[in-house]
């Protein structure tokens, strides 16, 4: 039986990515969010993952707005890095896991979660920098499974039905006969708001509150409406959907690893944790 070890959630702002490759990572305006990484890398090396399986929102590299699945996941054997006009370097394209991916879409459809099913897609900074951060020297030493979630274009999946993917996602990976050591990660969030009128939109309190209820009430969230939930974290804010995607593969009761929150990066509160099973 495959294992879930942890998951990590956090931004993915694609200026990272022209920090990293300008080396910026012990600039002032930039250390606060580079130094929430190195006790995610050391928990890493100790949990030995051997497969990410990675929620995050597609922003018009594979997807765009003419055909936009609620939920779709990668089945290909090598997922590959584009340019998406953000002048950041793309990087090392990233081993799939398709025997697993099958698995997953097969206990998923089972569980009436029907995905899309991809067969080849491009993954984007919201897949590539959290991977980089993990991994500096971007030779990634795992499989991966993307898991992607629209949080785009209106209709958006409810943060329950997020959370119960998760928990759906969970269920399947217990059941596949390997021994994988698996890490789920979400990404996007915390609040930010990059369009109309309350562009630069930033919500402190409610994404310190999200964070702790990561922890201590894992559907917290799922009591907003998605339009109570861009209300409060803004029109990308909400990609935090990503995160309850996360967390719900999680058991409810979990540990705090490591947390970090910094403000602004971009446009953008960013948020990192990385939580364990309770044991
Ligand atoms: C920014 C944040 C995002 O989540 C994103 O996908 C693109 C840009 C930003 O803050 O610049
Ligand atoms: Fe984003």
């Amino acid at each position: 039986m495959a294992k879930i070890v942890g998951s990590i959630t956090t931004s993915h702002v694609p200026a990272i990515g022209g920090a990293i490759a300008k080396g910026m990572q012990n600039d002032p305006y930039w250390k606060p969010f580079f130094d929430g990484f190195p006790p995610v890398r050391d928990w890493l090396a100790r949990v030995k993952p051997d497969v990410v399986v990675l929620a995050y929102n597609d922003h018009g590299l594979n997807f765009f707005l003419d055909k936009m699945p609620t939920f779709a996941i990668g089945a290909a054997s090598e997922y590959r890095n584009a340019d998406e006009g953000w002048g950041i370097p793309t990087v090392a394209p990233f081993r799939g896991d398709p025997e697993l991916s099958w698995h997953l879409i097969e206990q998923l459809v089972a569980e009436e979660f029907d995905l899309t099913t991809c067969q080849e897609m491009v993954v984007d900074h919201a897949f590539t920098l959290p991977m980089a951060l993990c991994w500096p020297d971007q030779k990634w030493p795992v499989r991966t499974v993307p898991v992607v979630v629209n949080t785009v274009q209106a209709p958006l999946p409810s943060a329950a039905r997020c959370y119960k993917l998760g928990q759906a996602i969970a269920r399947a990976i217990a059941s596949w006969p390997g021994d994988e050591r698996v890490v789920v990660m979400g990404t996007g969030g915390l609040s930010h708001q990059l369009d109309g009128t309350r562009a630069g939109f930033i919500n402190k309190d409610f994404d310190l509150k999200f964070m702790n209820s990561m922890i201590e009430d894992p559907d917290w969230a799922t009591k907003y409406s998605i339009t109570e939930l861009v209300e409060l974290s803004g029109t990308q804010g909400v990609e935090l959907l990503n995160w309850m995607v996360a967390r719900g593969t999680m058991p409810e009761r979990v540990r705090k690893q490591h947390a970090n929150y910094h403000l602004p990066i971009s446009n953008t509160a960013t948020g990192l944790m990385v939580l364990e099973p309770a044991a």
